[in-house]
């Protein structure tokens, strides 16, 4: 069954234009000029139920965007989408119940509060049961490692440990549909890898609907079987992680180490020159083109060594999160059905 199905979802933000300084600040006041951004694009996907996906993109793609229309926190400026087979920007409480977002810059817990009194005021909220709320709380605050820290007043806790405290928040009620904005973000390793084998752990045990942005590529390794990636507010490319650098498999690196370096330039008509640097260079090849390259580079220069690796799908993602989206992807994207 699906859990989430968007079509051509669109979202336009009406910001005002401002000249800088105290003089752009007065001339605002009376004349203020409109100016669109087009956040999200025409953006269409569907999430089975139980499914784990990531979703990327750079910074200012419409990630954030995205989870606040499926969340039902703002209204797109058109286009539909279901969760649960509910509208979310309806807000029915029947959707409510069911769905979580837990957003990494923005706590929900008390500061003032032990997060236990919060889970106390969510227990009323979301009315659930006692018998569940014990159960429920004892588990996932085992699981997260953070049985003792119920009681220590919010404001008291590290970064880790209060976004743990905050999942189990976004957890208790049980939701069905969980929307992770960046979970790790700032948090040190430790903590990083510990929310994400909770993740894992709790998806698989409870089947529960994750989409999840990140910014870390151990996060999408580790979790997301699918990724979803979305540059300036469209969707570029959707399939598994292995599919992303099977398709990137169309080229090869080949890396050399020469005896002398040859320039910049001579070795930039065998294909893109990746690092140069030292007496070491990787250059990405089109993969029926790597033996006659390496070839010919052995044939011309003096090389010490020489390896051919697999384009790195780490890589990859790290461009697109750079802003440099490269080619093959966005005619990959084109090929998917
Ligand atoms: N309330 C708003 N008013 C006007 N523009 C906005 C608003 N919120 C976001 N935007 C713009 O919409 C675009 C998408 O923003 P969004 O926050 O969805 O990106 P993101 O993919 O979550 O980025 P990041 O990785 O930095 O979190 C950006 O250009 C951003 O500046
Ligand atoms: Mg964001």
């Amino acid at each position: 069954m699906l859990a989430i199905e968007v079509q051509n979802l669109t979202k336009t933000y009406l910001s005002h234009k401002r000249a800088p300084g105290v003089k752009g600040a007065i001339v605002s006041l009376f004349k203020r000029e409109k100016h669109e951004v087009e956040a999200v694009r025409d953006v269409s996907f569907t999430v089975e139920e139980g499914e784990l996906v990531g979703f990327l993109g750079p910074n200012g793609a419409g990630k954030t965007t995205t989870l606040k229309m499926l969340s039902g926190i703002i209204f797109p400026t058109h286009g539909k989408a279901t969760v649960l087979g509910h509208v979310p920007w309806e807000r029915k409480q029947a959707m409510q119940r069911q769905i979580a977002l837990v957003m990494g810059q923005k706590m929900q817990l008390w500061w003032d509060l032990p997060a236990y009194e919060s889970y106390l005021l969510l227990k009323a909220l979301y009315e659930v049961p006692d018998d569940l709320f014990e159960k429920r709380l004892h588990s996932l605050a085992e699981m997260l490692g953070i049985e003792k820290l119920l009681n220590t007043q919010v404001r008291r806790l590290s970064l880790g440990e209060r976004m743990k405290c905050e999942l189990l928040a976004a957890l208790i009620h049980s939701p069905r549909v969980l929307f992770l904005d960046e979970p790790t973000l700032g948090l040190d390793l430790v903590s990083q890898k510990r929310i994400r084998e909770f993740l894992k752990e709790y998806n698989e045990r409870e089947k529960t609907t994750i989409l999840l942005t990140s910014h870390y590529m151990q996060d999408v390794r580790a979790l997301a079987q699918r990724v979803l990636i979305i540059d300036h507010g469209q969707v570029i490319f959707d399939d598994t992680l292995r599919a992303l650098s099977d398709r990137f498999s169309a080229s090869k690196l080949l890396k050399l180490r020469f005896d002398e370096l040859p320039d910049r330039n001579s070795l930039e008509r065998y294909g893109q020159v990746m690092s140069y640097e030292g007496l070491e260079v990787s250059l990405e090849v089109p993969r029926e083109q790597v033996s006659r390259v390496a070839a010919d580079v052995l044939n011309r220069f003096s090389v010490a060594d020489i390896t051919i690796d697999e384009v790195d799908v780490e890589e990859v993602i790290r461009d697109i999160f750079a802003g440099n989206t490269a080619q093959p992807i966005a005619a990959a994207a084109s090929e998917t059905p």
